[in-house]
């Protein structure tokens, strides 16, 4: 018997024990009794970090979307799968059954083999949260097309650089989307996207917002009316257990972005395990996590997970801000939404407007409330398990990566006490370890060191697109024989992990991954800039914020200060979009740097941080005199 759903703390502990020891069995119980197969695995697992190389249910076929809709339509074809929000609080909510999202996510598959996808194709999905994104996923996976989700918010040359790292034949995009009282132009950035991507050959068009929008003569045609005069009937294709998925790219602390590669069986089932366990779902609970389908929570935990489960997933369209801060208790209310899963920027933000947009609404239908994303600082924990929970919703924190695929520490709610700030403990099939910076494991508790797993667990990404050396170096290669985070973490006193914050030049503001290389590239592109570096501080919504310090290539730069932060900021909003924007600029002569031309990133951070008195060393630095320019100029 497996235990697919965990209801008690020791249930926990056993079920954790059995899982380090027995893995394979672990896995292949509940692989069997909870999920539809066309074929049976011939191996539960193979792997070899140093490879790398990690195969799990090898030999088995499947198709994901039969898990997902197929296989509930007989005891639960009219029960709502997607309960879509609109971003208008008067426009009405679509309630998608499970009968009806088979119907028009076969309707899809057939436009899209109609258009020359096949199998192994991949295609680009650039779209705001509206039904079709989610069908889309679904959509590719039925025909066995690889989807790139790329987050909306982008900017045109952030999505052609993912266009082209992954050669994608098609785009889906809509007219436009909303976003609170504005609309954005997706199509026109689609279209400055693609004067730069040869592979693309079709754009389908969603109509979201009627805009009046140009479609290239060969190349793009409005989706609806394909819609209408395909079938309902789309055979799945049968795809192996380790043929790919998805890819979703994520922000490294070098180069481009990754696209990690998620495959088929493994990621399935583990999505919907976590999903079952972390989130307790029963049947008729109504599910919703606010994050965007562009990110790795979307795509586990609002699409692939919930409906594994055969669950009701809520998707939103909107923001948390409009029509005012009251609209996601509203929501809650007005679904009766049991499970809520969101970020704690979006958390801060809303403590920030105090209590008096909650007392309207009735918010007792919840039994859990997530976080995800980012460390949740202790007020923010407070403020929601005090006036959103009511202090009778457990918070279940979950920490896990685009590369994990599923969610990896995390209390179980009713069933694992919680602590503020605390992720917890591992899921079943995961072991983490603590290690020195010299690669040794650290033992016991109260200790503190870089997060590694040691084992594989079915939903680890597989590679970087086109990229193996480099999925090798960043994951692989730090630490003997382990999975490296890129986070660091501590022990308390029981064997609770907390996680600290990245290791690495990550930075995470309002929840999203970003490289600083990246944006120090599109800075640098600036004509009057010779250099620059940027680094997190803390910022009371955003988690933390970008502080970026740039050299002017001629000292004593007349230009008026504040039109060239202007023109920055543009310039990383063009090539990675709004959410990197830096929140402080500081010009200066020079960057601190080691004799051997490393810029010394530390001690950036520790100006920005306002750590003046603790710098450390300095005297062996190429260039000492400009940490103290640097430091007078940040004081002013
Ligand atoms: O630093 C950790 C942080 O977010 C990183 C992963 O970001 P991404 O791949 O975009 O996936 C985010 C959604 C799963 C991690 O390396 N992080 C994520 N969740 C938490 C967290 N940090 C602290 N606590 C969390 N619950």
């Amino acid at each position: 018997m497996s235990n697919y759903h965990i209801k008690h703390l020791e249930e926990y502990f056993k079920t954790h024990r059995k899982s380090v020891r027995e893995p394979e069995l672990f896995w292949e119980e509940i692989a069997e009794e909870h999920f539809v197969w066309r074929k049976r695995w011939d191996k539960v697992l193979s792997w070899d970090f140093r490879k790398p190389e990690v195969k799990w249910f090898e030999g088995a076929k499947l198709n994901i979307t039969e898990n997902c809709i197929d296989r509930h339509l007989r005891m639960k074809g009219d029960k709502t799968a997607i309960l879509f929000e609109p971003n208008d609080p008067n426009a009405p909510a679509e309630h998608i059954t499970y009968n009806r999202l088979y119907e028009r996510v076969n309707q899809l598959a057939n436009v899209l083999k109609s258009k020359g996808i096949k199998k192994g194709d991949r295609v680009c999905i650039y779209l705001p949260m509206i039904p079709e994104l989610a069908i889309s996923l679904l959509a590719c996976a039925r025909i066995g097309a690889i989807h790139s989700v790329v987050f909306a918010g982008f900017s045109s040359n952030a999505l052609s650089s993912r266009i082209n790292d992954s050669e994608c034949k098609m785009v889906i995009t809509s007219d436009g989307s909303y976003r609170g009282s504005k609309t954005i132009d997706l199509k026109g950035i689609v279209d400055e996207a693609l004067i730069d991507c040869p592979c693309v050959e079709k754009v389908l068009v969603v109509n979201r917002i009627n805009a009046e929008i140009e479609l290239k003569e060969g190349r793009d045609e409005w989706l609806a009316p394909l819609l209408e005069t395909a079938s309902t009937e789309c055979e799945a294709e049968i795809m192996d257990a380790e043929d790919p998925l998805f890819i979703l790219y994520t922000s490294g602390s070098t180069g481009q972005p990754k696209g990690m590669v998620h495959t088929t069986a493994g990621y399935m089932v583990y999505t919907a395990y976590t999903f079952k366990n972390v989130f307790q779902y029963r049947e008729n609970d109504v599910y919703w996590c606010t994050a965007d389908i562009g990110w790795i929570t979307g795509h586990s935990y609002i699409v692939y997970g919930p409906l594994a489960n055969g669950a009701t997933t809520v998707m939103f369209e909107g923001v948390p801000s409009y029509p005012d801060y009251g609209r996601f208790w509203q929501v809650i209310e007005k679904h009766k939404v049991n499970q809520f899963y969101t970020a704690p920027t979006a958390i801060r933000a809303l403590a920030k407007q105090g209590g008096s947009f909650l007392e309207d609404y009735n918010l007792s239908s919840l039994k859990v409330l997530g976080s995800v994303g980012e460390p949740i600082n202790e007020e923010a924990w407070h403020w929601y398990n005090d006036n959103v929970g009511k202090r009778k919703s457990p918070i279940v924190d979950t920490w896990w990566q685009t590369e994990t695929g599923g969610i990896m520490l995390s209390p179980l709610p009713y069933i694992t006490p919680t602590k503020p700030t605390y992720a917890t403990l591992p899921l079943p099939g995961i072991q983490p370890a603590l290690l020195d910076e010299s690669g040794d494991e650290i033992l016991g508790n109260q200790v503190d060191g870089r997060l590694c797993i040691k084992f594989p667990w079915p939903s680890i990404a597989r590679t970087i697109w086109g990229n193996h050396q480099r999925y090798k170096e960043t994951y692989f290669s730090a630490f003997d024989n382990m999975y490296f985070t890129g986070d660091g973490a501590l022990r308390d006193e029981v064997g609770y992990y907390r996680i600290t914050g990245r290791v690495d030049d990550v930075i995470i503001v309002s929840g999203h991954n970003l490289g600083t290389a990246p944006i120090e590239d599109a800075i640098n592109e600036h004509p009057a800039v010779a250099e620059s570096a940027i680094v997190g501080f803390p910022h009371d919504i955003k988690g933390s914020a970008l502080y970026g310090y740039v050299t002017l290539k001629e000292a004593g730069e007349e230009r008026n200060h504040d039109n060239l932060r202007k023109e920055i900021n543009q310039l990383i909003s063009d090539h990675i979009g709004p959410i990197a924007k830096l929140d402080k600029i500081q010009f200066t002569k020079g960057l601190p740097k080691t004799r051997s031309g490393k810029i010394m990133r530390r001690i950036l951070r520790k100006i920005a941080c306002n750590e003046m008195d603790n710098l450390g060393d300095i005297s062996t630095l190429l260039n000492p005199e400009v940490v103290e320019e640097i430091i007078k100029d940040a004081q002013q």
